[in-house]
């Protein structure tokens, strides 16, 4: 079987693509045969060395996949070969197999796609847990989200839709105004309009309710800004650090070094509160596995349907990263290792 690697940090030119032998599962685990494998801005950050919390090279990334199981260890039998199920692989998902604990898959309803599994958790998971878990977001709230057309951006708007948030402001690049209107949300060229500004005058003067964060640097304190009296800043991101495919040095010390610090006696007089979120360092598990669960029943209520941008092969994974970079994405990219589309 073949398995995308990260031999090194690097520029998209660096990926390769093994062959290995078929992992095989302990008495506690399945060995999944996967279809789609979802592509995280978290996996650009990681072959460029500006993650930190990713094996050393050589390793797989890949945080999330869909497949059918191929093969149970002696102790499961809570499943069976041929089910269709949701791996979170943590990491390793861009693969064509893979190993992993039996509680690390949810086996998913019939009119559920590998498309639509593999696009959910961490773009969804991250949403929600920003949005419903701590933000506790209410009817009428407003909402300001950055890189609004992403994965993560199109999940925020649909959540935000459907708990009654009165306004969602976007910032995207230009190209992709239609797109961020035809969710819904009020679009704001992160190019050349202040956000700041759009926020206010939208919002009688006051600011939002909830600022999500993924950029970092100087960016960071224009969102607290853009909050109102009681707001909540959650900052999930440091895009600002990225530059391109290579790895740029001058990018991520700018980024580091513009984030502010927050004085915790001006939040106190304001009542705001900001989060810091990284959802592959939470403690407890279980919390990632409701959040799930609650998105799989609005996936079946239809309150929720991921956008995919675009799916690839893997062998063009390089392309599909570089997509990425270019800031092309509308919605999810995923990555397809089904044997039925193999040349
Ligand atoms: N903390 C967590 O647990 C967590 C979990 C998931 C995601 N995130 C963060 O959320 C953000 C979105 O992630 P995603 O996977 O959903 O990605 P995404 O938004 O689907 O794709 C990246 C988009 O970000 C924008 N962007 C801004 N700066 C960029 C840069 N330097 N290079 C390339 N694109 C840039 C581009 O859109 P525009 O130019 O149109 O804005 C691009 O299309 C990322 O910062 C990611 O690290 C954090």
């Amino acid at each position: 079987m073949r398995k995308v690697v990260y031999p090194r940090t690097g520029g998209v030119d660096s990926i390769e693509i093994i062959e290995c032998p078929e992992p095989v599962p302990g008495p506690n685990q399945v060995r999944v045969g996967v279809h789609r494998a979802g592509i995280n801005f978290a996996d650009l950050m990681m072959r460029q060395g500006l993650y930190g919390s990713n094996p050393d090279p050589p390793f797989t990334p890949g945080y999330e996949a869909s497949g059918e199981i191929l093969e149970i260890g002696s102790e499961v039998s809570s499943l069976s070969c041929g089910d269709r199920v949701l791996a979170m692989t943590g990491f390793g998902g861009y693969s064509e197999q893979v190993v992993l604990d039996s509680n690390r898959v949810i086996k998913l309803p019939d009119s559920v796609t590998y498309d639509q599994a593999a696009a959910i958790p961490v773009t969804y998971g991250t949403a929600f847990h920003m949005l419903v878990h701590l933000g506790r977001i209410a009817e009428g709230d407003t909402v300001l989200v950055h890189h609004a057309a992403g994965g993560v951006g199109t999940a925020v708007a649909q959540i935000c839709k459907s708990y009654g948030a009165s306004l969602v402001i976007g910032t995207a690049s230009k190209p992709k105004k239609e797109f961020v209107e035809s969710m819904g949300v009020k679009f704001v060229d992160s190019g050349s309009e202040d956000f700041v500004s759009v926020c206010k005058e939208l919002t009688d003067g006051k600011g939002v309710h909830h600022a999500l964060d993924p950029v970092g640097g100087n960016n960071l304190m224009k969102s607290y800004k853009a909050l109102r009296r009681g707001g909540k800043l959650y900052f999930f991101g440091a895009s600002n650090a990225v530059k391109g495919d290579k790895r740029s040095v001058i990018s991520a010390l700018r980024m580091w070094r513009n984030t502010p610090s927050f004085d915790p006696l001006k939040m106190m007089s304001s009542n705001k509160a900001v989060f810091g979120v990284h959802m592959g360092l939470l403690d407890d598990e279980s919390i990632f596995k409701g959040h799930l669960s609650t998105l799989s029943e609005m996936l079946l209520n239809r309150q929720i349907d991921p956008i995919i941008d675009s799916v690839w092969r893997f062998e063009d994974v390089a392309k599909a990263q570089m997509h990425m970079h270019e800031r092309r994405n509308r919605g999810k990219i995923l990555l397809d290792f089904s044997p039925s589309s193999r040349a």
